[in-house]
């Protein structure tokens, strides 16, 4: 699958035009300054598929996720998700896209209840929907917990008591739980270790094929986005500077932003498995 799928049938599922974000940010002389953390993008993901948003520090990319997760009104442009512009919607319309919408940062923790235990976690939102019971809550949230690799004996745990990777499992679980349509995944593997980063790639190419998920993959790593990618944006000072498959940005980059993320993965083979 690719983002720019040649088949006409087939509508993107999400549209972004010209997006725009800034900021007025108070610099130390009292003055006001104007931050465009976003500045005019666009891009389309199809369903099923995988776009990868890399750039350094500070090139927007969490701002870019937080708009299109509803977390940050757009200062212009449109997003259009599901056929319908969700950039301008009103803060009940919002909340319900959200659920839709999924976003894992790279530190979960904070976002978890530390009193809560792993299976009161991901049954949480399962439980906010009303329409289950508890038996049914139960079992949906231990089938989530062995779909993202979490053992029936890690459900009594606190997450205090997990390791990052187990957390980020945890994190995926309890997303999921919502059945959301896009998963946007902000530096979700940046801070585990090479092998537990190789573990949940894996996880979120299964869960890929096994549910159809969409992803806006975001990171530092060019070599782990190529690995996931169907295509890769970088960004810099807010703009997408280069886009294209995989292949194209690692073998002929065509900015120096995008070499200097190259040079500055010193693990990088420039062997992609095929795709499956
Ligand atoms: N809430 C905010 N208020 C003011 N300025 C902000 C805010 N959020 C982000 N910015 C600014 O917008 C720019 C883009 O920030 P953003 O967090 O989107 O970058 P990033 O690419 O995610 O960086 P990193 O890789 O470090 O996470 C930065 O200059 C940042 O200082
Ligand atoms: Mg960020």
């Amino acid at each position: 699958m690719k983002v720019s799928d040649n088949d006409k049938d087939m509508q993107p599922l999400v549209r972004v035009e010209n997006l725009m974000k800034s900021y007025a940010n108070r610099k130390i002389t009292g003055q006001c300054e104007e931050v465009r953390a976003v500045d005019g993008v666009s891009f389309t993901i199809f369903p099923g598929a995988t776009l990868a948003v890399v750039g350094e520090s500070g090139s927007g990319k969490s701002t870019l996720a937080l708009c299109l997760a509803c977390l940050e009104k757009p200062t212009s442009g449109n997003i259009q998700f599901e056929g319908a512009d969700i950039s301008k919607l009103a803060e009940k319309e919002r909340r319900t896209i959200r659920r839709k919408i999924q976003l894992i940062f790279q530190d979960p923790a904070s976002s978890f209840n530390p009193r809560w235990s792993v299976l009161e976690i991901v049954a949480e939102p399962l439980a906010l929907q009303g329409s289950l019971s508890r038996d049914e809550i139960r079992l949906r949230a231990l089938a989530l917990l062995e779909q993202v690799g979490l053992s029936p004996e890690m459900e009594r745990r606190l997450p205090a008591e997990l390791s990052g990777g187990q957390r980020q499992r945890l994190a995926i679980a309890r997303a999921l739980a919502l059945e959301p349509s896009v998963l946007i995944l902000d530096e979700a593997l940046s801070a585990l270790d090479c092998s537990t980063q190789a573990q949940i790639a894996n996880l979120l190419v299964d869960l890929q094929s096994a549910r159809d998920m969409t992803y806006l993959f975001i990171s530092h790593d060019l070599a782990m986005a190529a690995h996931l990618a169907d295509e890769i944006a970088v960004m810099n000072h807010g703009r997408i500077v280069e886009q294209g498959p995989p292949d194209k940005i690692l073998k002929q980059p065509q900015t120096e932003i995008t070499r200097e993320l190259l040079a500055a993965v010193p693990r990088m083979t420039f062997a992609r498995p095929e795709a499956q």
